[in-house]
C-alpha cells in the first residue's frame, strides 16, 4: 500500500518526503486553509513549490465550483498552471455537489470529460460503494472514500452514546442507520471487493484517516493507498515496548562495544 501525506503544509510534505515514505500528496480547500500560516509567498508559487517537492509523485488539488462546466474549466486551469512543474497534478472532483435530497451528476460528468482529455482525477467525498462504482465507470484515476467521516456519520446516527474518539473496528457496529456500511474501513473494503470483481483500474485512496489502527485496517481491507495526516505517520512509529527497549539497549552498551564506533 502506498502512503500519501494528507496535508497542504509545506513543512509536513517536506518532512514526509525526507522520511522516504511519501508516495504522493492530497490537499483540499480545508487543508489549504490550515496551511495559511506557512504561506510566505503567493498561493500560486506555494502550490508550485508543493508540486516541485513532491518530485513527480501525484499531488491532488481540488476544484472549488459545484457544476460540471465550471469544474471542468477549473480542472483544466489547475492542470495548465501546475502540471508543467513536475507532471504530477491530479484534480480532485467531488463525486456529487448537490444536497442529499436533490443529488447531482456534476462530479461524474466532470470526471468523464476530464478522463477523456487525459487529465488525472481523484473522486473525492466518496461515502458509498455506489458512488465509488460510478466514479470508476467514469474513468477516475483515484477514488477517495472518507473512512473517518463515515465513522462520524454512523456515530451521529446511532441510537447510542459514543465518545468522540471511540474507534470503529472494520467489522463495525451494525444498526439500521448505517446503509449496510458498518464502518469507514468497511466502506473501503466493499469498494475494494467491487473493483476486484470487475478488474476496475481506479486506485482506492483511503482518506479521512485519524489513527494508526485505521491505517492498518485499510491496508488489510485492500486500499491501494492511504492518505495520512503527518501527525498520524509519527504516531505509527510509537509503542511503549519500543521506547522501553531503546532505553535498555542504551544503558547496556559496554565500553568494548562502544569502541567499535570510534
Ligand atoms: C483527503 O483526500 C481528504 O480530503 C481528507 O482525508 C479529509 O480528511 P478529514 O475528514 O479528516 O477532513
Amino acid at each position: 500500500m502506498k502512503i500519501f501525506v494528507d496535508t497542504a503544509k509545506f513543512s509536513e510534505i517536506k518532512a514526509a518526503v525526507e522520511l522516504g515514505v511519501c508516495d504522493g500528496v492530497t490537499t483540499n480547500p480545508s487543508l489549504i486553509k490550515a496551511a495559511m500560516e506557512e504561506l510566505k509567498m503567493g498561493m500560486e508559487d506555494y502550490i508550485k513549490d508543493i508540486c516541485r517537492i513532491a518530485s513527480g509523485k501525484p499531488v491532488s488539488l481540488e476544484v472549488i465550483s459545484t457544476n460540471a462546466e465550471e469544474m471542468i474549466k477549473e480542472a483544466k486551469l489547475l492542470h495548465t498552471r501546475f502540471n508543467n512543474i513536475a507532471n504530477n497534478v491530479v484534480v480532485k472532483i467531488p463525486i456529487a455537489t448537490a444536497t442529499e435530497d436533490v443529488g447531482s451528476c456534476d462530479g461524474i460528468t466532470a470526471i468523464s470529460a476530464l478522463s477523456d482529455m487525459g487529465i488525472k482525477t481523484n473522486a473525492t467525498l466518496v461515502m458509498t460503494p455506489e458512488q465509488a462504482f460510478l466514479a470508476a465507470k467514469a474513468g477516475a484515476t483515484y477514488v477517495s472514500p472518507f473512512a473517518g467521516r463515515i465513522d462520524d456519520y454512523i456515530r451521529t446516527n446511532m441510537d447510542k452514546k459514543f465518545d468522540k474518539g471511540d474507534y470503529f473496528p472494520a467489522e463495525g457496529l451494525s444498526n439500521e442507520n448505517d446503509n449496510g456500511i458498518v464502518s469507514g474501513v468497511d466502506l473501503v473494503k466493499k469498494i475494494a471487493d467491487i473493483y476486484k470483481n470487475y478488474g476496475m483500474k481506479t486506485e482506492i485512496i483511503a482518506a479521512s484517516l485519524r489513527n494508526p489502527r485505521q491505517v492498518r485496517e485499510v491496508a488489510l481491507a485492500g486500499a491501494h493507498i492511504a492518505t495520512i495526516p503527518f501527525p498520524v505517520i509519527i504516531e505509527m512509529t510509537k509503542h511503549p515496548k519500543t521506547a522501553e527497549g531503546i532505553i535498555k539497549f542504551s544503558q547496556d552498551v559496554v565500553e568494548e562495544y562502544k569502541k567499535i564506533f570510534t
